[in-house]
């Protein structure tokens, strides 16, 4: 039995923030950012528009591109750091409500960044055993609500979006998801992270919310890891399955920095065209950015039945980790 992706979708929110707009109020520039980051633009969700909005309409567009209806789907998986609801109750069942899936297990997944890659073999897990026919992965992320507006080092990199999969059951054509890895650093795990709010060290009532609540990261490190593992989960993913990077089609990274894509590149010594890239309009859109960029792809026929695509996720945990999928 296959896990093949019968259905891709996504969804930006329409408001998009230019690097000049964002200079308007913060002590920053388009040349710098541009030249650190690629960034050129991000989309920031409306007021009234949360993560299971965004991952609601990433997730009809897939099931209808799927030709799965929303009774058939097993199971939803959710991967977010940005939730409707704190905990409880899971994005996922918001989601499953609104699409009609009255069929369907609900449930986040926290993966950060690698989020969907995360999604993607549990997906893969679950149909290849049996267990489900049809899956729905989503990745929906709201990062504008969780970083620090007053950071230029932070949330210049981050915007808002949503990307959904149906992985569905099939018989025999060697396409689907053939193999992944999934890693985690959590020694590192401070190095990118918010540091209150949880349980570890929760607000109390009546006390205001401080800079403490926001997303927190040193970069350096973060980049640094990002380079070391993009290299290390392409070489071992190409190994495990004895292929040639010549074999591969695409790879496409977590979108977070075009110079973490270039570095890893020069490093594998892997000509950079082969990496997909769209961050230059979405920026950092952590658990979205794969799936967002799987749709782009897909409407502008780059994959074709049987393409060899490599996703490789990377980001807090540390969680890092990719999936090998002939599409
Ligand atoms: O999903 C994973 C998410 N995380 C990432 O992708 C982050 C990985 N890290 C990075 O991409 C890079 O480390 C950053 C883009 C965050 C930072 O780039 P950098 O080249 O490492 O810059 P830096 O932090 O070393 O800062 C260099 C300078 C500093 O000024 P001084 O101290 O040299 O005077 C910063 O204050 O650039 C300054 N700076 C800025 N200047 C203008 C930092 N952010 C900005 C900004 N605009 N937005």
């Amino acid at each position: 039995m296959e896990a093949r992706i019968t259905g891709v979708g996504s969804y930006t929110p329409e408001r998009r923030v230019t690097n000049d707009e964002l200079a308007q109020t913060l002590d920053t520039s388009d040349e710098w950012i541009r030249s650190h980051t690629g960034i050129r633009a991000r989309h920031i969700a409306a007021p009234n528009e949360a993560a299971s909005d965004l991952g609601a309409i990433a997730s009809a567009r897939a099931l209808e591109a799927s030709g799965v209806g929303p009774g058939e789907i097993d199971l939803i998986l959710l991967a977010t750091s940005t939730p409707d609801y704190q905990g409880l109750p899971s994005t996922a069942s918001v989601v499953q409500d609104r699409l009609g899936c009255e069929n369907a297990g609900a449930m986040d997944l926290v993966a950060a960044c690698t989020g969907f890659v995360y999604g993607l073999e549990t997906a893969h897990a679950y149909t290849r055993a049996g267990l489900a026919r049809h899956v729905l992965v989503v990745g929906a992320e709201v990062y504008s609500r969780i970083v620090d507006w007053s950071d230029r080092s932070t949330c210049i990199l981050f915007g808002d979006g949503a990307g959904a999969c149906v992985v569905s059951a099939a018989e025999g054509e060697g396409r689907g998801i053939v193999d992944s890895v999934l890693k985690s650093r959590g020694s590192d795990a401070e190095s990118l992270y918010r540091p209150r709010g949880g349980t570890r060290s929760p607000l109390p009532a009546g006390e205001r919310a401080d800079r403490d609540t926001y997303l927190k990261m040193d970069g350096r490190r973060v980049y640094v890891f990002a380079v070391s593992v993009l290299v290390d989960i392409i070489r071992r993913l190409l190994e495990r399955n004895n292929l040639s990077i010549d074999e591969v089609d695409y790879i496409v990274p977590h979108q977070a920095n075009m110079r973490i894509i270039e570095a890893a590149a020069k490093r594998a010594d892997i000509p950079l065209e082969k990496f997909y890239t769209n961050l230059q309009e979405y920026a950092n859109t952590s658990a979205a950015s794969i799936p967002i960029a799987l749709d782009e792809m897909n409407r502008a026929e780059l994959l074709h039945p049987g393409s060899t695509v490599l996703t490789i996720g990377f980001g807090a945990g540390l969680a890092y980790g990719g999936n090998l999928i002939r599409w």
